[in-house]
């Protein structure tokens, strides 16, 4: 088997930005002190993270609201660098990331495919070609010709998944976007992760949905406060997480 990932000890941490408590006088008179305490603060998303996922392994990440699901993505979509350890990433990666992420409120729907489908590997012919069926999948209608900002969280899902359903990825990330789906789109969605599975497509999904993981998912990593609290196929590892959060 060919590995697609791997994370050795990957530490991701954000600067902390404090209010200025003592006044902004003081702040003034001790300067170089309280800009070196500014710094030396910050916030850790996760910590010491190892783990290596193999070509066409299906992996959900589940855990806690804040835990650090989103940042993991991140990492492997290179949108951010770790502070410490090393990530490897072999193969093409398609990211459909958190909601709207990758969309400009101002431009159409359709303005939108173009936009991302290029910024997402495709030539500007592979998008001509495929736009129709693009559209066609969203069902969004005549809302395709309006700018995004007038969308519900549900259309945006509806368009970030349809451009991501039409390209050829090796590695596809999916975060969180299928739960804000109705349920006829969460089935299409399903249905054609299930179909880039069979092709041996990595598929990496942030879901709180158990139903998905189990539809969809070989593999199970939980992240509990910032690390890795178990690790292993998802018959194992789903029960125990959802009976510790249930
Ligand atoms: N840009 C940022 N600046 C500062 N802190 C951040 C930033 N992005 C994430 N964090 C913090 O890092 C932690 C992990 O966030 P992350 O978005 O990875 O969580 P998550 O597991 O995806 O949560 P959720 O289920 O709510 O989407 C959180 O505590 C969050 O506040
Ligand atoms: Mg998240």
């Amino acid at each position: 088997m060919k590995t697609a990932i791997v994370f050795e000890n990957v530490t991701k941490s954000y600067p902390i930005y404090h209010h200025i408590t003592s006044g902004f006088k003081n702040l003034l008179l001790n300067l170089p002190k309280a800009l070196r305490e500014m710094k030396s603060q910050s916030f850790t998303a996760i910590e010491a993270i190892s783990f290596s996922i193999q070509k066409g392994e299906t992996v959900a990440f589940l855990g806690k609201n804040g835990a650090g699901k989103s940042t993991t993505l991140g990492l492997i979509a290179g949108v951010i660098r770790p502070n410490e350890g090393q990530v490897n990433i072999l193969g093409r990666v398609s990211p459909l990331l958190e909601l709207g992420g990758g969309f400009h409120g101002d431009l159409t729907g359709i303005e939108n495919i173009q936009l991302n489908g290029v910024l997402l590997g495709l030539s500007r012919k592979q998008v001509a070609e495929k736009i129709n069926s693009i559209v066609e999948f969203s069902e969004l209608g005549d809302f395709i010709n309006q700018p995004v900002r007038t969308y519900s969280s549900g259309m945006m899902a509806r368009l970030g998944f349809s451009v991501v359903a039409h390209l050829d990825p090796e590695i596809l990330l999916i975060d969180e976007v299928l739960a804000v789906g109705d349920a006829g789109f969460q089935r299409k969605c399903v249905a054609k992760m299930q179909e880039f599975k069979q092709q041996g497509v990595t598929i990496i999904l942030v879901t709180h949905s158990s139903a998905d993981v189990e539809r969809l998912c070989d593999r199970v990593i939980w992240i509990e406060n910032h690390r890795i609290k178990m690790d292993g196929p998802t018959q194992q590892v789903l029960p125990i997480y959802n009976s510790s959060n249930g």
